[in-house]
């Protein structure tokens, strides 16, 4: 079937994301990608309050249908109204996953109600790789499973393996092979999250975690958000390890339409993108640090104290999103006793550094040609807003496949240092100091990292070319995803 086929006939496929944003937003962007070269119909299915934000957050000219599946969370020992992980300390977002269990049987509901009124089902389920019982859904109604994951094809393969066959309990080794990669590659204990450090198959985390992957992996397929050019490895390793096709379509980035401030729409900015732009207009070309741990994450005290400290002492210009230390309510007020004495009041007056409280307009900072280095926990849409920009990285994992992604950053592209891992460790102001110095340096190792860096964008702007001459990588994979959704129903 040709594409211009797939394109008029008519088909309705359901999208299931995990409850969070940093995975609503790429599920967004890829419905928006499949609906621009398809008549499908696409229901995106979540908890009332998620439906609520995607509702805010879309265009009013959007298409893409809305599903509320009923979710009571206090039923679910959560607070009241917490159906996101963004809400959440990172101890509990566990308790959000089991949770996340209940909504098979009104996903059901949905996908047999769709299936009654269109007198037959839908194309496919594309569900989150964290929502896999989602296949169970799928499979009951005689309809596709596809496993859309969010994350690098390296970092991916590396979560999925590492929590399906805990390596790290088979030795006592503080470095250790993990299955699906080359026989000489090794992991250090360090890159482990302290609850996969810990895991036993019997504790939560495992118990919610380990089934799913075993789910996702009997998936039909995978869409993965990345591009050939950019992950060769990880995509032939990943691809191997799960035996069935997986489309790199990515990078996939927020669409045009939830740029901006409804980006985060439902939040709060912690200050406004022209405040942001004039006061990086002001600054030389690649001058600026930018420093952002994510909407999940934050790090300690002592390790904020340190790095306030390796800024100051670097003498470069910096615009740091800013939130409570780990062990606070991260969403709560912040307090100056966290950072050395003067420091914001110092770095405004001699305008080097800008705080932005909460979260910041990250994709326009990083495209703005002041932004020299992303000081970043690495959780992939960073990873894909900085390098889509030409931005090197100074790599803080901090969670889930975050310290995958930077040992692929620094083995494999080349574009990144890593600074520290975790919230545990101990870091000194001179380490800080130190990193900046070697990524802002315009010779050396900081010229090839930005060299690098511009070297993937570039590679990421090929994939997703597309004109009456060409099609790249990712786009050609899309087309074959689509392809590929449509003809199943013949079978
Ligand atoms: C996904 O669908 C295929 C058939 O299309 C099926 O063989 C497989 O068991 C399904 N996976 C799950 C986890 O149900
Ligand atoms: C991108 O595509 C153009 C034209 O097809 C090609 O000349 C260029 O080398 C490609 N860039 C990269 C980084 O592969």
């Amino acid at each position: 079937m040709s594409m211009a086929d797939a394109a008029t006939k008519r088909g309705h496929i359901v999208m299931i994301p995990c409850m969070a944003h940093g995975h609503i937003i790429p599920f967004l962007a890829l419905a928006r990608l499949i609906q621009q070269r398809t008549n499908f119909t696409i229901t995106t299915a979540n908890t009332p309050l998620n439906i609520q934000y995607l509702r805010s957050a879309l265009s009013s000219s959007s298409q893409i249908r809305l599903a509320e599946l009923p979710f009571d969370a206090i039923q679910h020992g959560l607070p009241p109204n917490i159906e996101n992980s963004e809400n959440l300390p990172l101890a509990r977002i566990i308790h959000l996953f089991h949770s996340s269990l209940s909504l098979e049987a009104p996903l059901h509901s949905l996908v047999s109600q769709i299936t009654q009124e269109e007198g037959q089902p839908p194309l496919c389920i594309i569900s989150d790789l964290f929502l896999s019982w989602a296949n169970n859904v799928a499979k009951s109604l005689g309809t596709r499973n596809l496993t859309f994951t969010t994350g690098g094809a390296y970092g991916t393969l590396a979560y999925i393996s590492m929590w399906s066959n805990l390596p790290q309990r088979k030795t006592d080794s503080d470095e250790f092979w993990v299955p699906g990669f080359p026989q000489n590659f090794r992991f250090h204990r360090t890159q482990l999250h302290r609850y996969l450090r810990a895991a036993d198959g019997t504790d939560e985390w495992s118990r919610f975690l380990i089934p799913q992957i075993a789910l996702s992996m009997e998936s039909d397929g995978w869409i993965c958000n990345t591009a050939e050019e950019i992950e060769p490895l990880g995509l032939q390793l990943l691809r191997k390890y799960l035996g069935v096709p997986v489309w790199s379509v990515g990078p996939v980035l927020p669409p045009d339409t939830l740029r901006g401030s409804k980006h985060r729409a439902g939040k709060e900015p912690g200050m406004a993108l022209e405040v942001c732009m004039e006061w990086l207009d002001l600054k030389d070309e690649n001058s600026v640090v930018y420093i952002s741990f994510g909407s999940q994450n934050t790090i300690s005290a002592s390790q904020m104290m340190a790095l306030a400290e390796g800024l100051e002492e670097s003498g470069r210009s910096f615009i740091w999103v800013i939130r409570p230390p780990f062990g606070v309510d991260m969403n709560g007020e912040f307090r100056e006793e966290w950072l050395p004495t003067g420091f914001e009041k110092r770095m405004k007056d001699t305008k080097r550094g800008l705080l932005v409280h909460k979260w910041g307009p990250q994709l326009e900072i990083l495209s703005h040609r002041s932004t020299g280095a992303f000081l970043s926990h690495c959780g992939w849409n960073s990873v894909l807003e900085s390098l889509s920009n030409g931005v090197p990285i100074i790599g803080w994992p901090l969670a889930a496949e975050q310290a995958y992604n930077v040992k692929m950053l620094v083995e494999e592209m080349g574009v990144a240092v890593e600074l520290t891992r975790t919230v545990e460790s101990v870091i000194s102001g001179e380490q800080v100091r130190k990193i900046i110095e070697i990524v802002m340096d315009r010779q050396g190792k900081g010229k090839e990292m930005k060299e690098k860096a511009n070297e993937v964008a570039a590679h990421m702007r090929n994939a997703t070319k597309e004109n009456d001459q060409e099609k790249g990588s990712s786009v050609r994979a899309m087309d074959d995803l689509v392809r590929n959704i449509f003809s199943s129903k013949a079978l």
